[in-house]
């Protein structure tokens, strides 16, 4: 594919659009991040990362206004080769997508693009969508060339992942999926085709399969703990050595935008007879209420609790659907008072490290963030660590460290 395309990414400056702008204008390709968020654009215009993404901003820097520019004005879309949209699509309360708003979207969009232009669907669409998306543009006699290509990044590593993870594309028609193809080599080596309906099914496959993983981690947590067990020398002895176990995962919030979503619209699409996600939930959303139990006999009424990381995972400034939240709102039903720190969670209610360390005597672990790695809280306070991040500072049990191999639950 030649470098002097032009592409659009629709959606561009959120957390899907911007590192894959980024790393594409890196290649040379001219890339216009189109977002209806005004004040996300111009702090991008300014060399600024609106959210953290691991060495994402010296890369912005550099192509910033050579090959990168950020905009709210659809216009840009008449000039492009290449449309990729990031933007959710349009569900209804039990996540299957409603089809009016999905076509009133497609053909807000349709109104711009020049017929011979390659439109990708990079957001997580319930399975079933790019058909409709397709007929849409069919029934239209437009001549568009449609392509669905999931994102698989985690946040915050998309730098590093967008170039090493293989690509999968898909598309109803050859020239479609060849120029998807050539696209996204441009930046990965290793590229897998697929149909749509497998490609809608591949992502969410993945992700639902990981929010199963740590449901099965945080069921035998609970289990263990019950029995007044400390579940990570059990964690320890079966994963040490064996690679069988490898990829059980330590017990921890598993949230954020992505992994209950996928995994109840995997669930909609499978006419809920999706036995295991839906257990899955209920394990991993009642992971705060079993913290709660578990510090009742602590005597919660007149104790301060602070809990430690408010975003949805360690090293995240996201606290989209963070499960530390839930614990909040449980927390202040029956504490005297609840203290919220994070250092990277941009939320006026939160209070500073400092204060929350003088002020509680009961801490809860919410995320793993590194700047908690070496945190003074003194011998008489009650830690309440689900993620062993301190290993020996549990409060149901006083064993030793425990080095743990696999990693701990996370969207
Ligand atoms: N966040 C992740 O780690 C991740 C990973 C893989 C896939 N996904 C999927 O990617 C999609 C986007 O997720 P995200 O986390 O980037 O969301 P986000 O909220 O961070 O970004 C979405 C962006 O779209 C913009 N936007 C909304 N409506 C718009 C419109 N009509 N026109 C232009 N811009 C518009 C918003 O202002 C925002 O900047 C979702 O489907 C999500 O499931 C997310």
């Amino acid at each position: 594919m030649s470098n002097q395309q032009n592409l659009v990414i629709v959606g561009g400056c959120g957390h899907v659009g911007l590192p894959l702008g980024i790393v594409l204008a890196s290649r040379g390709l001219s890339v216009s991040l189109l977002d209806i968020d005004a004040a996300k654009v111009e702090k991008i215009n300014a060399g600024q990362m609106p959210f953290r993404e691991a060495g994402a901003e010296p890369v912005l820097r550099q192509v910033l206004g050579k090959t990168l520019t950020a905009t709210t004005d659809s216009q840009c879309l008449r000039l492009a080769d290449v449309v990729i949209t990031v933007v959710g699509t349009p569900v209804d309360r039990h996540l299957n997508p409603t089809v009016n708003e999905l076509y009133q979207s497609v053909d807000g969009m349709l109104q711009y693009i020049n017929d011979g232009t390659l439109l990708i669907l990079r957001s997580t669409v319930s399975p079933g969508v790019t058909k409709l998306v397709y007929q849409r543009i069919k029934s239209l006699g437009r001549d568009i060339d449609l392509a669905f290509c999931p994102e698989r990044i985690a946040e915050g590593n998309a730098m590093e992942e967008l170039v090493k993870l293989p690509q999968i594309v898909s598309a109803f028609e050859p020239a479609a999926l060849r120029r998807a193809r050539e696209l996204f080599l441009t930046i990965a080596s290793t590229v897998i085709e697929l149909s749509p309906l497998e490609a809608e099914l591949a992502k969410l496959f993945t992700n639902s399969w990981r929010y199963l993983n740590f449901a099965i981690s945080n069921q035998f947590y609970m289990l263990a703990e019950t029995y007044g067990l400390d579940f990570y020398r059990i964690h320890d002895a079966v994963t040490r050595e064996y690679p069988r176990m490898r990829s059980f995962a330590r017990a921890g919030f598993a949230a954020g935008p992505c992994l209950l979503k996928d995994t109840l619209q995997l669930s909609a699409f499978s006419g809920n007879h999706f036995f295991l996600g839906h257990a899955a939930m209920l394990v991993n959303e009642g992971l705060p209420d079993f913290i709660v139990t578990q510090m009742r006999p602590l005597g919660l009424a007149d104790k301060t609790v602070a809990i430690l990381g408010m975003a949805f995972k360690g090293e995240s400034d996201d606290n989209r659907d963070s499960l530390s939240y839930k614990l909040k709102k449980l927390l202040e039903v029956e504490a005297k008072e609840v203290l919220c720190t994070d250092p990277y969670v941009p939320d006026p209610r939160l209070v500073p490290l400092s204060e929350a360390l003088s002020r509680a005597q009961i801490f809860v672990l919410g995320a793993p963030h590194a700047a908690y790695r070496d945190l003074p809280i003194t011998a008489d306070k009650v830690v309440i660590d689900i993620w062993n991040y301190w290993p020996g500072r549990h409060a149901e049990s006083a064993q030793p460290p425990i080095p743990v191999a696999a990693g701990g639950a996370q969207s």
